[in-house]
């Protein structure tokens, strides 16, 4: 899982950082963080970090002694001249309103892309580059594997500030002038080229991800990309509802996972994350193909080409929340955006239905080991309350079930690692198959796999070659058999299966 664990006021979950270089009380010391790090590796497991660069929390001391006057930490800053009433862009932050705030003490105005507790950093200056280099080397002498970056294609603005007329600003800092020039600095000065690095790109392009991850480019290792998650956003907006779209969602890793390849990029692969709501309450059904549907959206990823992600809970089937009341949510996104539909006229009814699936909460809830209180997860008051269900998801009720969507998780780990077919080789989709079927072949030297799913509630029948029929089937997400020596394959409700040639 990824998450930010420094010091922090804790007004977005962590990625508003007041010191980079302590770890926040609420989570343990740095003494063990060490430990952790330690016996992490004697165990081969690496820890990465996760670098939030983008921009600072307002009560970081940087920020402090900006608005305090210090012309040289303003520097630090995206801060410009201004009155009060006028903005110098239109620009939306992307937790709601305008994306600039004025400290009438300086008579400035500061930009943050996020909460207005969090300021963005002015890249622009040698000095901050510097800062959060020598931020890396600090965490790399305490033995990190690797690091995450926070929504780094944000970090380089235009030289121009100017309204969007056509939209909330993004196209002129998404990817922006300098963002790959900053990056090989960033990497050569830290010498962290060998290490695992993921990047996490907001709206970004193919032709970006292909360079911020193409090994000769020498910038990161691989990058998290979402378009493919917002195929149920009606007409692009993440709080209007719609079912996702299955002929976007497929199209679109055709185009990334082909072109991935043909540019020699790297892709994360993931459906979640603790931005994202839960994939078998999103995606796929939460009652009587739970179990098939986790499987499924499992095998679809980790059979793709990049490097799989696996969040807390995900490899249990964790579902959404389903909160009652909107005082159950702690996410600063989904409390600003509850207003913002109220102030929109829906009634409080609407509102949280929206909340209730779109929240980021809804991955935030601590995991479900097993039935004891707080389901295991802490003997402590966790920040947010466990949802109604969890009693009936655990870890404890699934480590022992070889059925159980733990067990396929396992068992898709294990293929990657015995197969180089899964790991390394090419990929390809099938793009003339039913709406509701997803179908991708892997190639390795003379060796072929197909990936063929069904992300539908209802039974699909499918003609495939003959050759397929005398393939080996790897992995196939039904605990009863399926027969895989017939030409017309009937796919039941999200059944999947990878047949090797
Ligand atoms: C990233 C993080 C998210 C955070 C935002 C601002 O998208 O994943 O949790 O709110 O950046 O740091």
């Amino acid at each position: 899982m990824d998450y930010s664990i420094f010091t922090s006021p804790q007004r977005d979950n962590g990625y508003d950082i007041a010191d980079y270089r302590a770890v926040d009380q609420r989570f343990g010391t740095m003494a063990d963080f060490e430990e952790l790090t330690k016996e992490a590796k004697a165990r081969d497991i690496g820890v990465m970090l996760d670098m939030v660069f983008n921009h600072t929390s307002t009560e970081h001391q940087w920020f402090k002694r900006a608005v305090a006057g210090e012309k040289e930490f303003q520097d630090y800053y995206k801060f410009v001249d201004g009155e009060p009433d006028s903005p110098p862009t239109n620009w939306v932050s992307k937790f709601g309103g305008n994306a600039w705030e004025y400290v009438p003490a300086i008579k400035k105005w500061y930009l943050h892309l996020f909460d207005v507790t969090q300021a963005d950093l002015n890249w622009e200056n040698p000095r901050v580059r510097q800062e959060l280099k020598d931020i890396i080397l600090f965490w790399k002498s305490k033995g990190v594997s690797g690091f995450r970056f926070d929504v780094i294609n944000l970090i380089s603005k235009p030289d121009s500030l100017q309204n969007d007329d056509i939209g909330d600003g993004r196209r002129f800092y998404t990817d922006g002038p300098k963002v790959h020039q900053y990056l090989k600095e960033l990497v050569a000065d830290t010498g962290i080229e060998e290490m695992i690095t993921v990047g996490e790109m907001s709206s970004t392009s193919i032709d970006n991800c292909i360079k911020y991850s193409n090994p000769d480019e020498k910038e990161l290792a691989m990058t998290f990309s979402f378009h493919h998650l917002k195929v149920d956003y009606k007409d692009g907006d993440k709080w209007s509802l719609m079912p996702y779209d299955k002929i976007a969602f497929k199209q679109l890793f055709k185009e990334w996972q082909e072109k991935m390849t043909d540019g020699n990029g790297w892709n994360a692969l993931f459906l979640t994350n603790h931005d994202q709501p839960r994939i078998v309450s999103r995606f796929g059904d939460e009652k009587q193909y739970w179990r098939e549907s986790a499987k499924l959206f499992a095998g679809v990823i980790h059979l793709m080409r990049g490097t799989p992600y696996v969040y807390q809970g995900e490899e249990i089937g964790m579902l959404n929340t389903h909160f009652t009341d909107i005082n159950q949510y702690k996410d600063v996104e989904s409390l600003n955006y509850y207003n913002i539909l109220m102030e929109q006229g829906k009634n409080a009814n609407q509102a949280l239905d929206i909340i209730n699936q779109r929240s980021r909460d809804n991955c935030r809830t601590p995991m479900q080991w097993d039935t004891s209180e707080n389901d295991g997860f802490t003997t402590g008051k966790p920040w947010i309350e466990i949802p109604e269900y969890g009693k009936s998801i655990t870890v404890s009720s699934q480590i022992n079930d070889e059925n159980s969507i733990l067990a396929f998780y396992k068992k898709l780990i294990a293929l990657r690692k015995q197969y180089r077919i899964i790991s390394e080789g090419n990929i390809s989709f099938d793009i003339a198959v039913p709406e509701q079927i997803i179908s991708f072949q892997r190639k390795l030297e003379d060796e072929c796999l197909y990936v063929i799913g069904n992300l539908g509630e209802t039974e699909t029948q499918i003609t495939v070659s003959e050759s397929l029929t005398k393939g080996q089937l790897l992995i196939h997400n039904y605990s009863d058999d399926v027969n895989i020596m017939e030409k017309s394959l009937n796919l039941r409700p999200y059944e999947l299966l990878a047949i090797l040639l």
